[in-house]
Formats: structure tokens, sequence, C-alpha cells
């Protein structure tokens, strides 16, 4: 399993981290955004002449094509099994450099930097690499685990706000896999203002709740399944509303998701009512409310019915009996489903 560490001095945290590992050359990914705004809280920790791979940012880059650039990168400046690929950035960034690492010369050891919300407590944690191909996401990839993640919220500071809600969504899924210990305080918390240090101990508390459902499954076979908790539904939202152009971050998608899949857990598993609604007043008061009519439904319907998670054709949905209580691989019928989205923009106020 990977080594986490969390700092609000990540330059020193890198510096010791590349010490101890006994790694005398190192090179570093970032994209155009993280080089301007995280990179600076990080260069200390590395000559000024290390090699610099800079890609571009958007999920639109995160592509075979990319990852060919920084191979190249990385073959045109000689570097060896003995460099360590540090990626700064959020996901983008950790899934293609973790891919590029795992793949160039079979394989440098790379440090994971995540500068996003959902970097720090998703896709920097857990050892998937990946590039989107032949229009599917994350087709191409492989399981390949960082020496090290370094996770700091002082990176939080540059975050645009939509950003920082898509990360505190996958929070709010982890601490409902997990229990009212780890909920509470999360539905409690002041988004408007992140103070370092109590963020980075909510975020350490998430990580580890991802850590754990991974350490038992860590190629997806059975509960990790349970990570899979508002996806179905925020994946087909996150489709429609890309398709009709109007695009929202993944998280928020998934933070809606959260909510119609609660109401599932109701309808079908007697998940407590009071739960529910606690979880749909933050999501309705703090994220943007939901663009979905009715006229939205058939669509995704089908959505879901192809969503790689489907079996059978059947919409499939991890779903709670209680907060902390998973259940995988519900099949939900569509009937259902139409009645879980009635009732989500009844609480969302659409
Ligand atoms: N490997 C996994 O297990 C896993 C899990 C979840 C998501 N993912 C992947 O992660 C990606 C999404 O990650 P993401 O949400 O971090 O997106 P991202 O990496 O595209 O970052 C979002 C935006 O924020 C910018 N940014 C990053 N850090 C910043 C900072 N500190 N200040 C200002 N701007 C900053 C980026 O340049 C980008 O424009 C997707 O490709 C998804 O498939 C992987």
């Amino acid at each position: 399993m990977q080594r986490l560490a969390f700092t609000l001095d990540i330059a020193a945290t890198l510096r010791q981290t590349l010490v101890t590992g006994g790694y005398n050359h190192a090179a570093v990914l970032t994209d155009t955004n993280t080089r301007r705004l995280a990179w600076p809280l990080v260069a200390d920790a590395l000559p000024r002449d290390v090699l610099h791979i800079t890609i571009d940012t958007g999920e639109e880059h995160k592509t075979v094509e990319t990852l060919c650039r920084v191979w190249s990168e990385l073959q045109h400046a000689r570097v060896t099994r003995h460099t360590v690929l540090v990626c700064v950035g959020g996901g983008l960034v950790t899934d293609l450099g973790g891919l590029a690492a795992a793949t160039f010369k079979r394989g440098l050891p790379f440090i994971h930097v995540p500068t996003t919300l959902l970097g720090a407590v998703d896709a920097a944690v857990g050892g998937k690499t990946g590039v989107n191909f032949g229009g599917l996401k994350n087709e191409v990839g492989v399981f390949a685990e960082p020496v090290e993640v370094l996770i700091s919220t002082a990176f939080l500071d540059t975050l645009p706000h939509k950003q920082l809600l898509a990360g505190y969504a996958e929070m709010l899924k982890h601490a409902l896999l997990s229990g009212a210990d780890a909920l509470t305080p999360l539905l409690h918390n002041n988004l408007a203002t992140i103070n370092h240090q109590p963020m980075l101990d909510l975020v350490r508390e998430s990580v580890a709740i991802k850590q754990r459902i991974v350490e038992c499954d860590p190629h997806e076979l059975g509960p990790r399944k349970a990570l899979n908790l508002g996806h179905t539904v925020g994946h087909a939202i996150e489709s429609l509303l890309l398709d009709h152009g109007t695009p929202v971050p993944h998280g928020i998608a998934v933070a809606w998701g959260l909510v119609t899949e609660l109401v599932l857990s109701h309808l079908m598993l007697r998940f407590p009512s009071a739960a529910l609604h606690e979880v749909a007043a933050f999501v309705r008061q703090h994220y943007p409310a939901p663009p979905i009519t009715c006229d939205h439904y058939d669509t995704l319907l089908q959505l879901m019915t192809h969503d790689k998670k489907s079996l059978a054709g059947e919409i499939n949905c991890t779903l709670l009996r209680q907060v902390g209580d998973p259940v995988v691989d519900n099949a939900v019928a569509p009937g259902d489903m139409g009645t879980a989205l009635d009732l989500f923009r009844d609480l969302m106020g659409v």
C-alpha cells in the first residue's frame, strides 16, 4: 500500500521524501494551471533545472497523444529508472502521470502531489491510472501505486469553488459509506472559508475510509464497488449535461447522484429518512440546482442502463441500509428510478 503524508508545508515534506527515498534525480509533471498556481508551493524542494513537463489542462487532453508526449520528453531527457516522476496536479495529471511513469522503461517510481480536493481524497489514492480512449473514459490504464502521496490543503486557496464542491461530494460519499462519525462533521462544515488544518483533518479521515475499502479489494472485484455510491445517477446526469453543451464537474453530478441514490435506498432498503433529509438539505444549500426536468428521464434511464456497472441490461446501484452499511449490486427498476428522480427534484426545490 502506498505511503501517505498529510502536511501544510508541502515543499519541506517533498524534500524529505526525496532524501529518504534516495532519489537523486526527479522530473516533474504539471498542467498549465498547476504549473502556474500549485508549483510555486513545491518548487523549493527541487533543483531549479529539474526536468519539467507541462501538459494542457482539461479532460479532452487526457489522451494517448498527451501520454506519448510525456514519454517523448522523458526519453529526450534520457530519463532512467533511477528518476522519480513527481506529478503535481489534479486527477488529470496524477492519472496520466501515473500511467506514463508505470509504463516508461517498464516503470519509474512516481510521487503524487494532488492539488485538487478530488485528487487528494480520490484520484491520487487507490492505484488507478489511465487515459481516455475511443470516446470512453479511462479506457487504457493500469493499476500502479505511487511510492508516496503528499497531501496538502494549502493548494485549495487557488482552487475554483466548483472544483472544491466536486471533491467535497466524494468526501460525502466516503463518509456515507463509513458512518455518522465521519458524516456529521462534513455536514456542519462551513464551505465558504477553508481553514487549512481542520480541512486537512477531514481529508485525512476521508482518505483513510477510501484506503480501507481499496485495501480489501484492490482490483475492484467486490466490496470496492461500494465506492460507486452516487455514481450510477451521477454519471448519467454528467453525460446528459455534457451532451447538452452545459457540462458540470463530475463531483457536482455525483452530489446530485448521492441524493437520488439515498432516496432509492430509502424506498428499497429503508434507509432512514432523517439522514436522507440532512444530506439533501446540505446539497441543496451548497451545490447548484440540478437543471433536470422530467423530459430528461428517458435519456437518463437509457444512460444508466448502458452504464458500465449495469448487469444484464438492468440499472445497477450501490445503495445504503444505514449510514455506513452499503449494499452493492442492487438492480433498480426503471419505475423506481423515475420515482427517485421525482423525489430528488422535490428535495432540491426544482
Ligand atoms: N484514479 C482514480 O481513482 C480517479 C478517481 C476519480 C477521478 N479520477 C480522474 O480524475 C480526473 C478529475 O480530477 P480533477 O477533478 O482533479 O480534475 P483536473 O485534474 O482536470 O483539475 C480540475 C481543474 O483544476 C485545475 N487545478 C488543479 N489544481 C489547482 C489548484 N490548486 N488551483 C487552481 N486550479 C487547479 C486544473 O488545472 C483543472 O483545470 C478525471 O480525469 C477522472 O477520471 C481518477
